[in-house]
């Protein structure tokens, strides 16, 4: 494994790229509703990555067919847009996005309610949202990465919810995933040590019941075995001499 350390100029791309993508993330919030299908999503991402001088980075990954990947409920991640996928009100829509700036990528997901969702689902969005944040107060020059994956892994812990394995959070640079593998759950070794320069992709996936996931026919979509709900929240970020910066914040 090896880690690569952004220089100056390198870190300033990716920035670029990390706030185009925040300014992404939020239009297609305000976006999404009830009578929208998955596939106006991916449209309305796709048009917003390329109007902001960005490049979609999932699109053709791995012969991944769109540029945004669109997973609602009980799907994790890398669901597939599609017109006949209508949200409707009650459901949750998790949003993950890329794009590349200059040749430097930027990833991040949200996931969203549509219209009025049960306390139970609101809970577990806003738990899975926290968790990001709880992991990366240890996203500090001189600690260990796996004190993140355990910081994510303690505070989903008495919520009971199923913390996805299968998956797992990355370094983000010239490619979508460089090393290290980033997991979200807890760990028994430290893991390597954090330095400035470092930028990652912490990405909690959180089950509202087991952990299992299963991948669908068309071979991307992610589902949690027992069809229970899935939460999604990432952001990349650049470990500093102090606070880690998240890139994709708006
Ligand atoms: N953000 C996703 C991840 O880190 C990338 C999806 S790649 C795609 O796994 F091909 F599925 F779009
Ligand atoms: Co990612």
């Amino acid at each position: 494994m090896s880690i690569i350390i952004k220089t100056e100029r390198e870190i300033e791309l990716i920035r670029e790229s990390c706030r185009l993508l925040a300014i992404v993330h939020k239009e297609l919030e305000e976006y999404v509703r009830p009578g929208i299908s998955t596939k106006d999503i991916d449209i309305k991402g796709d048009q917003l990555i390329r109007k902001l001088g960005g490049i979609p980075n999932f699109l053709h990954y791995n012969g991944y067919p769109a540029s945004i990947c669109v997973s609602v409920n009980d799907e994790v991640v890398h669901g597939i847009p599609n017109k006949h996928r209508i949200l409707r009100e009650g459901d949750i829509v998790s949003l993950d996005a890329g794009l590349i700036y200059k040749g430097y990528h930027s990833d991040a997901a949200r996931t969203h309610a549509v219209g009025q969702i049960s306390p139970e689902a609101k809970r577990l969005i806003d738990a899975t949202k926290q968790s990001f944040f709880e992991g990366i107060k240890m996203a500090k020059a001189g600690n260990h990465l796996f004190d993140i994956s355990n910081a994510i892994a303690a505070y989903i812990k008495p919520y009971g919810y199923g913390i996805v394995r299968d998956l797992v959070g990355h370094g983000v640079g010239t490619r979508l995933h460089e090393d290290p593998q980033i997991p979200n759950f807890a760990q028994p070794r430290r893991g390597p040590k954090l330095r400035v320069g470092m930028t990652l992709a912490i990405e909690p996936m959180i089950n509202m019941g087991r952990a299992d996931v299963e991948w669908e026919d068309d071979d991307w979509t992610v589902v949690t075995e027992d069809h229970s709900l899935s939460a999604h929240y990432e952001n990349t970020i650049l470990i500093t001499e102090g606070e880690p910066e998240i890139l994709t914040l708006y």
